[in-house]
């Protein structure tokens, strides 16, 4: 701004005199920026040595107490705050910390983490101002210990680890779908999702056919009333246990007003019977119905009967092959979906890795019994051309490998090629559902974009 004042107050813009103009700038402004840096040079030494002087302090009534006050004690919090003079140091000594931070990075989640003396490293969640797990924090004005700890230990309970039931059940059938290959299954369920099961193996071609008997079981003889939201391959079943809690009035309000009851599907049953363990350990406090089942989707999506359908996402599919015949969307698949749900049904994919993100968009919206959500988009947004994102390393193998196309689908008006470049696809700039997944998080912290799209059924 300084420059642009000292040029306009000289007039002219001839531009020979351009070079001597910049010099003559540069020189008008040099006193002024000098000052104004030497000024905040001398603010922040001042700071760094205040913060320095109150951890001398503060370490120096650690020693204190625990050679005089509690010997073979640790100092701790209770001691802290017992002590006013104490507590202030201490409480200084953070709020300078919080100054020295200064603001989070463009795009970084702005949640201060006090205990590292910085902000979260994630990139902000897809439509908010933090990551998914500190999203409880956005809008709280002052982020101080006690509001961490009130909402860490309203989410407490959410995060509870729950392994298997002991004899396999996995809640409505009250027996896991049985197979030789359940019984020989690892039970590490927290271990790192990798290559786990072949969907194409042959245990898994087999249809699992449920009835209304079975549905009016797992939803408390409410499958009929209310809509029905189905995520397929579920894994841990994230998503679902996000919409039966912590997400659920969020959902709501983004669906105007509609209350799903949830099922996920997972071909990998050990981690459907911890789920269906987890909503049985905290049916109390669950706001929503919720209930897992073991299959393939791609075998047995209709055999499923599932009832009164409104929603199918799909989100992060095959993440660790590039053989097109491994893919969970194919174009049978959209046909099951297209038989599955009524009009106005909707589907929502997405996913980190492009090129599977742009099949499943071409997959779907090729199928004439389906268009893209375009109220969806208005209320969700659109992800800008280039999303404001750092480039990072790429970290996991899905994102190393070269994808094969898969043949069956063909890339948007192909065989119009002006046409092709007149209609980019369009990606949703969040999760319509107001939810996540574990991969969502996973994206953040590695500050990778998620390609999201939505259509509905004509
Ligand atoms: C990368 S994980 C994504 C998990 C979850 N949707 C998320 O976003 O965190 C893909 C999951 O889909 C499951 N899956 C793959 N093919 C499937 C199929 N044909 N039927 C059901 N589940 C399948 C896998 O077992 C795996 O748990």
């Amino acid at each position: 701004m300084a420059s642009g004042v000292a040029r306009v107050e000289r007039g002219g813009d001839d531009d020979e005199r351009d070079d001597s103009d910049a010099r003559a700038t540069a020189t008008a402004t040099t006193p002024m920026a000098a000052t104004m840096e030497a000024d905040a040079a001398a603010a922040v030494e001042r700071l760094t040595s205040r913060i320095d002087a109150l951890r001398v302090a503060l370490r120096a009534r650690d020693d204190r107490y625990e050679a005089e006050i509690a010997p073979g004690g640790r100092s701790c919090k209770a001691a802290i705050e017992s002590d006013p003079e104490w507590r202030a140091e201490y409480e200084e000594l953070k709020r300078l910390e919080r100054e020295a931070a200064g603001s989070p990075r463009d795009g970084c989640c702005a949640f201060y983490v006090s205990r590292k003396r910085r902000f979260c490293i994630s990139r902000a969640r897809d439509g908010g101002t933090m990551c998914t797990l500190h999203k409880p924090f956005e809008g709280v004005d002052a982020v101080t210990p006690s509001v961490v700890e009130a909402v860490l230990e309203r989410e407490a309970w959410r995060r509870v680890v729950v392994t298997p039931a002991a004899d396999g059940s996995n809640g409505a059938d009250g027996a896991s779908s049985s197979n030789s290959a359940a019984r020989r299954r690892k039970t590490n369920v927290n271990r790192r999702m990798k290559r786990m099961t072949n969907p194409l193996a042959v245990q898994f071609q087999t249809p699992k056919v449920l009835d209304d008997a079975y549905w009016s079981r797992a939803y408390q003889g409410e499958h009929l009333s209310a809509p029905l939201l189905v995520d397929v391959g579920t894994a841990k079943g994230g998503f679902i246990k996000a919409l039966a809690s912590d997400c659920a009035e969020d959902c709501t309000t983004a669906k105007s007003g509609v209350v799903y009851n949830l099922l996920g599907v997972e071909i990998f049953d050990i981690l459907v019977d911890a789920a269906n363990a987890w909503v049985k350990e905290n049916a109390s406090t669950l706001k929503r119905r919720a209930h897992f089942v073991g299959c393939n989707a791609n075998v047995s999506l209709t055999a499923l009967n599932m009832p009164n359908v409104r929603a199918i996402c799909i989100q992060f599919p095959d993440p660790w092959s590039n053989k097109p015949n491994r893919r969970v969307v194919t174009p049978k698949f959209v046909d099951d979906l297209a038989a599955i749900l009524p009009s106005g049904g909707e589907i929502y994919c997405c996913s980190d890795v492009r090129a599977l993100a742009e099949e499943m968009y071409d997959v779907v919206s090729q199928n004439k019994h389906f268009v893209l959500d375009e109220r969806t988009y208005e209320r969700v947004g659109e992800m800008p051309d280039k999303p404001n994102l750092e480039p990072v390393p790429e970290f996991d193998a899905a994102h190393q490998y070269k994808w094969i196309k898969n043949t069956h689908v063909r890339t948007d008006n192909e065989d119009d090629e002006d046409k092709d470049k007149d209609v980019p696809r369009r990606w949703l700039n969040a999760n319509p559902y107001a939810a996540y997944t574990e991969r969502d998080i996973v994206c953040e912290g590695k500050w990778r974009p998620v390609y999201r799209c939505a259509m509905i059924r004509i």
